[in-house]
């Protein structure tokens, strides 16, 4: 499937999901629906290699923003979604373990709906993280599509919900801006009858101790992962909420380093208007 035919399907669904509502406390309900989307996320990895079944593991299990994004309802209703920088496709594979959780009755009460995405077309870089992607998520029923492309010279379809974790800073500042204006007109050819959101994890330059440290892991990582190590483009919080702001996005930052020595926000950013 090529990215402008990702599919309009099933009736409208109320845009029932407020931006970056406050996630409800953990119980023990929440706890085990939690394990068991972890559990199954990873699950499509395991034959996939020891690498990526560990990496998914590991990154689903202690990065908090997998679980904030589904207690607090950030990824919307009914989307078509598209990931840029998707690695190896976790968030598909996430998405797919929701779905099959909320058919199952298991979807925890306490939690807002699950956001039963409609499509999933990640976009990524590195071609050994795109071959894991498919690999792993070839049988979802989500039928998630993978494009091994540079995100500066994607073609952004038109979509619901665009997910951008921790990749923007490894493009420059010209290109984070002119790819955000895309990622927004991309949006508002999406339905306007569901929330038409952006979900971008950054680190807050501002903040330089905890954005140090997370340059640091970033690079261990990219390193580990068998790739060599980019030169990267921060900007203080600030600055990435007025450059959202003046693309017309109406933006909440949700802070995303609890537990952690980082400086990572999670901006949820709406648009409305048509294109
Ligand atoms: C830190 S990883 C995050 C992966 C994924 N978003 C996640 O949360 O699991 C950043 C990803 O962005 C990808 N990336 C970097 N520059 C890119 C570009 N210009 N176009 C597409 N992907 C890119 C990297 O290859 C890497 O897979």
């Amino acid at each position: 499937m090529k990215p402008n035919d990702l599919p309009l399907a099933r009736p409208a669904v109320p845009p029932d999901t407020p931006a970056a509502r406050n996630a409800p406390a953990a119980s023990a309900a929440t706890d085990a629906a939690w394990r068991e989307l972890h559990t199954a996320a990873s699950a499509p990895y395991r034959g996939v290699g020891r690498f990526a079944w560990h990496f998914a593991r590991g990154k689903l299990g202690r990065d908090p923003v997998f679980r904030g994004l589904l207690e607090r309802g950030d990824l919307g209703r009914g989307a078509r979604v598209v990931d840029l920088g998707c690695g190896q496709g976790l968030m598909a594979s996430l998405l797919q373990a929701c779905a099959d959780l909320a058919a199952a009755g298991r979807w925890p009460h306490a939690w807002p709906a699950p956001p039963a995405a409609e499509a999933y077309h990640g976009i990524e870089l590195m071609p050994r993280d795109c071959e894991r992607a498919r690999a792993a998520t070839a049988t979802l029923a989500l039928a998630p599509t993978f494009e091994c492309i540079d995100m500066r010279q994607a073609v952004l379809p038109p979509c619901e919900l665009v997910v951008i974790l921790d990749s923007l800073h490894y493009i420059d500042h010209a290109a984070q801006q002119a790819l955000l204006t895309r990622v927004r007109d991309a949006l508002l050819q999406g339905r306007p009858e569901r929330p038409r959101r952006l979900v971008l994890r950054i680190g807050d330059a501002a903040a330089k101790r905890g954005f140090a440290a997370s340059q640091w892991v970033d690079r261990a990582v990219t390193l580990v992962r068998g790739h060599r190590v980019p030169p990267t483009w921060g900007r203080p919080l600030a600055a990435w909420v007025a450059l959202l702001g003046e693309l017309g996005f109406t933006v909440h930052s949700v802070p995303m380093s609890q537990g952690t020595p980082f400086a990572n926000v999670l901006l949820v950013a709406d648009v409305v208007g048509v294109a």
